[in-house]
Order: C-alpha cells, then structure tokens, then sequence
C-alpha cells in the first residue's frame, strides 16, 4: 500500500523539484524583501489582508508604552476592510524606530481611518507624519477629506539601519495611525536618473529624493490587488482618468504570453499590466487623427516622476505601431516604434520621465497619439505611474522641513548631540537597567502573564526628556527584526489605564480604576488585551 502511494506521489514529487530548480535557476525568482515589517497598529491579533500578515506593533516590542491609546474597534461590517479595524492614538511627538537590514528603498506604506467608536474625535485630528529627513504629510485632517479612509505609498532611500516615522499631533490634540509597512524595493526598480522633458535633457540625484505614489495605472485592465504583485503594488483601471472615453479601447492577451526581456522584470510591474492595453478606439469623428488623453489633478507646486509602460500586443507584424507620447502637450517621445527597442512583440518596454506640472495649473496630463510617418493610425499604452517627488525642503507636503515640526532637540542634525546624549544615556542606561531589573523582577511577581522586554529610557537625541525605548530581539519572531515605539512625553505625566476590549463589548476601564490594572490584565489573558494613555489625565 505504502509503495503504490508513493508511485502515485512521484509526478507530483518530480514536478516539485522541477519546479524547485526552476525557482532556483532564476526563471520564477520572486523577490523576498530584506525589511518586511508589517504593523497592524494598536491591534490585538494578527490582521490579515490581501494575502499579508500584519502583526500587531506591540508584539514588535514591549507591551508597556509612553503613550498611545489602542483603541480596538469592533469588526463591523462597516469597515472598509480588517487593516483599518484597529488604531493607535497617539498623543504627544511619537515614533516607531525601524530595525533597517538593507539599505535601499522602502516603501512607507501608511493606513488610515478615523475609527468612530474609539473616544476620540479622530475626524479632526491633524496627522504629521516624517521620517528623519523627509516630510511625509502635514496637517492633514479627516474634516476636510473626502473619502472615509486613505492609504498613501512612499519610497524612501534608507541610507542608515534604522528608519523613525514620527508621528506630530496638533497642539494639545492627538494623531493616529491604523498600519504601516515598512518593505524593501529592490535596487533598479526607481532609478538615479530620468529625463526631464523641454527640454530633453537627463538628470540625476532622484535617489537621494522621497517619492509618494499619485497614480498607478493599469490602461485597459483590471484592478491589480497587492497579492498580484511582488512589490505589493496597486494598479488601478484607467478610465475615469481618460480625457475623452471613446477614445480608448481596450484590448488584451493572456498574461503568460508576455515575454520579458533582460531589461525588464515582472518587479518593473507585472505581467498582468503589460497583458491589456488601451489602444486609439473608433470615437466617432470624421478625422481618424487623435490623441488618447489622461488627465491628473496634483498639486503644481511639485514636480512628478512619470513611467510609463508599453508592451506592443496589438501589431500582427513588427514596426507597424509608430507612435508619439506626450507630457503636457510636450513631446516626451517622438516617433516611438517599440518593435525597434523590443526586437519582438508582447515583449514589455517602459520609459521613465521628470516633469512639473502643466504650466499655471493643477493638471496632469498624458496623451498618446499616431504618428504621421506610422503604416497603422494607432496608438498604445499599457501601464502609468506617476509620483510625487518631495521639494527642496525634503517635504511632499508643504514647505516645513522636518527640522520645523520636530523640537530642535530631535533633530538629526545635531550630531554631536547624539554622540555626547548617547554616551550620557549608556552611563544613565546601565545605572537605570540594574533598577529596571529590579522593577521588573517585582513586577514580574505581580503580573507573571506579560513576557514583558526590558525599557531602556536612553537620551537618543541628548535630550533627557526623550524617552527612547530599545526593544530586544523579537522573541515572538524569533527573528533579529526589531521596531520600536516611541515617544517624546514633553515632560507631561500619564496615567495609565487599559482598555479591555472584551469580543462583544468594547469597555473603557475609567482612569479612576487604575489601581485595578493589573487584575484586568490578569484576567484577559489572551488576545484580548491591551494598553491605553490618558493624555489629559482624567
Ligand atoms: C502572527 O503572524 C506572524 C507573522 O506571520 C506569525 O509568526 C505569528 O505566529 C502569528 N501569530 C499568531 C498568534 O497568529
Ligand atoms: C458599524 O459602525 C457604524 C459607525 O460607527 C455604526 O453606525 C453602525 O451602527 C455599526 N454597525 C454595527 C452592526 O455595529
Ligand atoms: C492645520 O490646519 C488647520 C486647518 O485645517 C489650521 O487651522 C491650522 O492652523 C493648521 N496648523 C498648522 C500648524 O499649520
Ligand atoms: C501651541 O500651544 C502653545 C502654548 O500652549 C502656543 O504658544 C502655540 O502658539 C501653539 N501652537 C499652535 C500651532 O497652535
Ligand atoms: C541610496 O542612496 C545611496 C547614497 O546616496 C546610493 O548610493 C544608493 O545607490 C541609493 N539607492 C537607491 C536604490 O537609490
Ligand atoms: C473593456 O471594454 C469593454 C467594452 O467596452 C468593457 O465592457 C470592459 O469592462 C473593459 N474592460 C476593462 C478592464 O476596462
Ligand atoms: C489575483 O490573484 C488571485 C488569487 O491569486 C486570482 O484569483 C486573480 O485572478 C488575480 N487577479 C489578477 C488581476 O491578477
Ligand atoms: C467615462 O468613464 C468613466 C469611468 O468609467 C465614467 O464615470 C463616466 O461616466 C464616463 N463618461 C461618459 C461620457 O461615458
Ligand atoms: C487600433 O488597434 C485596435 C486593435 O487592433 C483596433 O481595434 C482599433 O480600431 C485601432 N484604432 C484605430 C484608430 O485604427
Ligand atoms: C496630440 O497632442 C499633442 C500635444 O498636445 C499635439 O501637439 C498633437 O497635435 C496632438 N495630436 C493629434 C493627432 O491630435
Ligand atoms: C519646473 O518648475 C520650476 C519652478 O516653477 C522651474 O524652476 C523649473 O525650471 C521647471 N522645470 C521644468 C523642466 O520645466
């Protein structure tokens, strides 16, 4: 019996190792980034969406937190999906300290959507979030937005091995933050150098320049989700950016049929955006002769990288398709034959652009359109991204640089600082750990429950107020990855209270009840426990 299984087993086991070889001969290789954090913040559970698992930020770390209130909403159906089910609110200038194995790009993945049933007016709490150099977003409130919840995608270029995304509350107020992910692009995928456009002339340094994602396109295709790409990437359907709708028609090929060259790897994007196009449609007008326009809103005070991607699936023949691509009505590519760059057809070719923004306005566009010297009065494209490149303020949103929205005190610049603070900090920390040992032997006595990681209050910026908490190895992961929650507490004094957030009935332990604590957290054993600040002290 054993032996006919395993005769039955065997394709099966052979077309596993074939594959196995394929995988490893390169063919397949999909890319496994270095930095992979995902955080599901202020949740008490693993979140998992679209084929991601978000862990929980205090798993990351220790359970005990200078501030923030973790506000676990109930699942309700409401929700726009299970990554905005939790929040972190957080009062003060917090941060988490990210652990960066590889230099490189990163995208800053931010999720965010003012939970109504989390004891704070969300709505109108003003979120700042910046990395150590770059501002991300700057004032930003719910109140004025029109959509319920927002995702917005980053890509940093890490130069050291850590990376800190501060959070910077209004006056007196709080900010939160639902998820974030912190995840390495693979070097090539946003370059050094693109070309400007009128002039035609190439420049360099974008490396050293953050870029948030505007518009990610998919002409002519469906929705691709974040599981249908290795980088985590959405590409969105095109239409309701078309200037003109009859203009375009879609058109598409089986995604296995598209070949890619040495050039180009399904990291550039995949193969799904090069399977379905937008090509010149019959829009009903006696002159055959038109452009097929995409018209963006973004701010004019920017300027934008643009990629745009081709891949020729419509010609029967090589160098039938001739055709010009536009930038705010400037020529970016004249008489652009792919077959002469691609050798082949349903072979993927992309070009990458900087440009402002249409002169004196807040658009956007692209177009594409025949060429005059072309056999085929046709035009194609297949996929569009087009990002935000920050300012000469190290800012994508505004004119503050970081330096302005963090106390002087924080500020990398003062490097002295943070040698002279760190070299204080160790002598403070050492004395401080033998104490800390002893306070927590005591209160590992109370509460046996919480593997708790040890608080290192280290002046990171020589500021002593800064209180920084390192966070050994992840015991959970079980992996040397480590984040870290901190945060600036200005001197002010917490209570600490903790929300039990039992499954059916989300309560709020009254500050009054602190004394209490450790008796509500004895109780709530498992998943259902967490911490919460009272900034104002009730
Ligand atoms: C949460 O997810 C992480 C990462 O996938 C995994 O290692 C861990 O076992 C999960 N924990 C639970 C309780 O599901
Ligand atoms: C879901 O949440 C919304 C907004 O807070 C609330 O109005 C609604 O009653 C909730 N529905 C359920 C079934 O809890
Ligand atoms: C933030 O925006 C609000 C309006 O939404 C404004 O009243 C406030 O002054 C702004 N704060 C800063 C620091 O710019
Ligand atoms: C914040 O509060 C301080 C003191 O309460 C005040 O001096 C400052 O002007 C306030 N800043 C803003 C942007 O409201
Ligand atoms: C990141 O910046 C460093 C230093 O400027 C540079 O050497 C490196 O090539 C950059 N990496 C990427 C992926 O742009
Ligand atoms: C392609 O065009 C057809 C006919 O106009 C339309 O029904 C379909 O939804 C389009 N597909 C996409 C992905 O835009
Ligand atoms: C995305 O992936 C899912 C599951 O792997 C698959 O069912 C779906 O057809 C894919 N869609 C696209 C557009 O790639
Ligand atoms: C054009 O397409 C968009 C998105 O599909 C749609 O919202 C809009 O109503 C269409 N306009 C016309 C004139 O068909
Ligand atoms: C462009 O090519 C497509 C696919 O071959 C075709 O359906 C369409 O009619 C062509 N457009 C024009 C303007 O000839
Ligand atoms: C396409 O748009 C460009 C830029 O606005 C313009 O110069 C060109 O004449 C247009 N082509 C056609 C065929 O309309
Ligand atoms: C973009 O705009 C800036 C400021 O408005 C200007 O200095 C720069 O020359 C423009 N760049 C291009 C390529 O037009």
């Amino acid at each position: 019996m054993v032996s006919m299984k395993l005769v039955s087993w065997l394709p099966v086991v052979v077309a596993c190792v074939f594959f196995e070889f394929l995988v490893h001969s390169g063919s397949f290789a999909a890319f496994i980034p270095s930095d992979n954090y995902l955080v599901a913040c202020g949740s008490s559970q693993n979140v998992t969406f679209q084929g991601k698992t978000y862990v929980p930020d205090s798993w990351h770390s220790s359970l005990t937190l200078k501030t923030g209130t973790p506000a676990v909403a109930k699942s309700n159906s409401s929700f726009p999906s299970p990554i905005y089910q939790s929040v972190r609110i957080l009062s003060g200038i917090s941060s988490y300290k990210f652990d960066i194995k590889q230099e490189g790009r990163h995208w800053i993945r931010l999720y965010f959507y003012p939970v109504p049933n989390s004891g704070q007016n969300l709505m109108s709490a003003s979120i700042t979030v910046a990395t150590d150099d770059f501002v991300l977003l700057n004032n930003f409130t719910f109140k004025n937005y029109n959509g319920a919840y927002m995702f917005r995608e980053y890509s940093v270029n890490v130069t050291s091995d850590t990376l800190t995304l501060f959070f910077i509350p209004s006056n007196n107020s709080v900010t939160f933050i639902n998820a974030i992910e912190v995840v390495s692009i693979p070097d090539g995928v946003l370059p050094d150098q693109a070309i400007t456009i009128n002039p035609s002339i190439p420049i360099s340094g974008l490396s050293e320049l953050a870029f948030e994602t505007v518009f990610r396109l998919n002409a002519g295709g469906p929705l691709i989700t974040a599981e249908n790409d290795t980088l985590g990437r959405i590409w969105e359907n095109d239409a309701k950016y078309l200037h003109v709708n009859s203009s375009a028609l879609n058109v598409s090929v089986n995604p296995a049929s598209i070949r890619y060259p040495p050039s180009v790897t399904t990291e550039i994007a995949p193969n799904w955006v090069y399977a379905s196009a937008d090509v010149m449609g019959d829009a009903n007008v006696a002159n055959m002769n038109f452009n097929i326009t995409w018209v963006f809103s973004v701010n004019q005070n920017f300027r934008y990288f643009v990629r745009v991607h081709f891949c020729d699936i419509v010609s029967k023949a090589l160098n039938n398709l001739v055709f010009n691509l536009y930038i705010n009505d400037d020529n970016a590519i004249e008489s652009l034959d792919l077959s002469s760059f691609t050798g082949a057809l349903n072979v993927p070719y992309y070009r990458d652009f900087v440009s402002n923004a249409s002169v004196d306005s807040d658009t956007f566009t692209v177009s594409v359109g025949p060429d005059s010297t072309s056999d085929m009065t046709n035009a194609t494209m297949n996929g569009l991204e087009i990002f935000k490149i920050s300012n000469e303020v190290k800012s994508l949103d505004g004119l503050s640089p970081v330096e302005s929205l963090l106390p002087r005190s924080s500020s990398k610049k003062n490097k002295t600082g943070i040698i002279i603070g760190s070299i204080v900090g160790a002598v403070v920390a050492f004395g401080l750990i033998g104490v800390c040992c002893c306070c927590l032997a005591a209160h590992r006595s109370k509460t046996n429950t919480h593997q708790a990681h040890p608080w290192l209050p280290l002046p990171l910026y020589g500021n002593s107020q800064t209180m920084t908490k390192m966070s050994t190895i992840s015991q959970k992961s079980g992996t040397a990855s480590c984040i870290s929650l901190a945060s600036t507490n200005l001197g002010r004094l917490f209570t600490f209270q903790e929300i039990l957030d039992a499954t059916n009935n989300a309560s709020i332990i009254d500050g009054g009840n602190s004394g209490t604590d450790d008796d509500a957290a004895d109780a709530a054993t498992s998943a259902v426990f967490s911490q919460l600040v009272n900034p104002r002290g009730r």
